[in-house]
């Protein structure tokens, strides 16, 4: 491919970010006009497309470092495309990915279902796709090769386990719910609520969507307050961010986050940390959002062809943190 030719490919890239979402620029020319071409870049390095559900926080920020440094690392070009918290927009950058040519996929996807017609398109074309972070619910598994990420189910069910230790299994809980219809939503959804369920002393008092940011936490934090007030004894966050919004609104409403109210939160970042450090925050369960390594690894052996012993699902393993503990171990977090 000519400079030139590579030059306006990049500028065509530049344009497409008004699509809202970044895409890098085939490296043979597209004689046909289809965006199609071979994955390879011009240095002979694979390419692998990276579609991330967008940035709603701490968590994504780290998550999406992970998969960059991974990359490069393992020698691939990475063309990333942000879904900007947009299933539509996942949808688009996929399809242009396999219009590429890319020589694999990574999803991260927002939600669990309507994947379908995209992954076969992929499929057709036979560009392996590897499901990273959340899961997808499609009719036909061979639609992917490999999930990884963590057991967000199992994250629902130690944040209850913890809870029911803390509290001797009495409490009212208001939960702030991620984004309706993601994977990490539902199971941490469930796995909680499969834990307390033979416990009566436990009641969900109110629950409701924070899309898993600290902006919406808060908010729905404050006319949980002002509708609970003084009835409410725990909040159960499905992520950290939702928790530092919801620790934010107690302090406006004069109350003491971590003592006057009990926060239980998911995924372990450092300003979860620095809260339970403050004894803001009373426990969080850890999701850990570097699963760049795991992915290339992974994709090395799928591009090799080398898949007959990998597992469909591949879970990464969750600790739980106290605010107890919390000053001995901040200073080896590595997000
Ligand atoms: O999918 C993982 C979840 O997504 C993390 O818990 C959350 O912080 C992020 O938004």
């Amino acid at each position: 491919m000519s400079l030139t030719t590579r030059r306006s490919c990049r500028l065509a890239a530049v344009a497409a970010l008004s699509l809202m979402f970044l895409i890098g620029c085939s490296s043979k020319t597209d004689t046909a006009g289809t965006g199609e071409g071979s994955g390879a870049d011009g240095a002979g390095k694979p390419v692998i497309g990276f579609v991330q559900t967008g940035s709603e926080g701490d968590w994504r920020k780290a998550h999406t470092e992970s998969v960059r440094e991974a990359a490069e690392a393992a020698g691939y070009e990475l063309r990333f495309a942000d879904g900007q918290a947009k299933q539509e927009n996942q949808i688009k950058a996929l399809s242009s990915f396999v219009a590429q040519g890319v020589d694999g996929i990574i999803l991260a996807p927002l939600v669990e279902t309507g994947w379908d017609n995209v992954l076969e398109k992929a499929k057709k074309r036979n560009i392996p796709v590897l499901i990273l972070d959340r899961q997808v619910d499609v009719k036909d598994d061979s639609l992917y090769v490999t999930y990884i990420g963590a057991d967000t189910y199992n994250e629902g069910r130690l944040a209850a386990d913890w809870l029911i230790e803390k509290t001797g299994g009495k409490a009212k809980v208001v939960e702030l719910q991620g984004t309706p219809g993601a994977s990490p939503t539902i199971n941490r959804f469930n796995g909680f609520r499969d834990v307390i369920g033979d416990q009566p002393g436990i009641e969900i008092i109110a629950s409701q969507s924070g899309d898993f940011r600290r902006s919406k936490g808060k908010e729905v934090m404050e006319a949980f307050l002002k509708k609970h007030g003084d009835e409410i004894e725990v909040v159960y966050a499905h992520n950290d961010d939702m928790a530092i919004g919801a620790i934010q609104a107690i302090e406006d409403a004069g109350k003491k986050p971590g003592d006057d109210i009990i926060l239980v939160s998911i995924d372990g970042v450092r300003s979860a940390f620095e809260a339970m450090v403050e004894g803001k925050l009373n426990c969080t369960v850890e999701c850990n959002p570097l699963q760049g390594p795991m992915a290339f690894e992974a994709m090395g052996k799928i591009l090799a062809g080398d898949i007959g012993d990998m597992p469909k699902k591949q879970m990464i393993k969750d600790e739980v943190y106290e605010r107890e503990t919390a000053k001995d171990v901040i200073g080896s977090r590595k997000y």
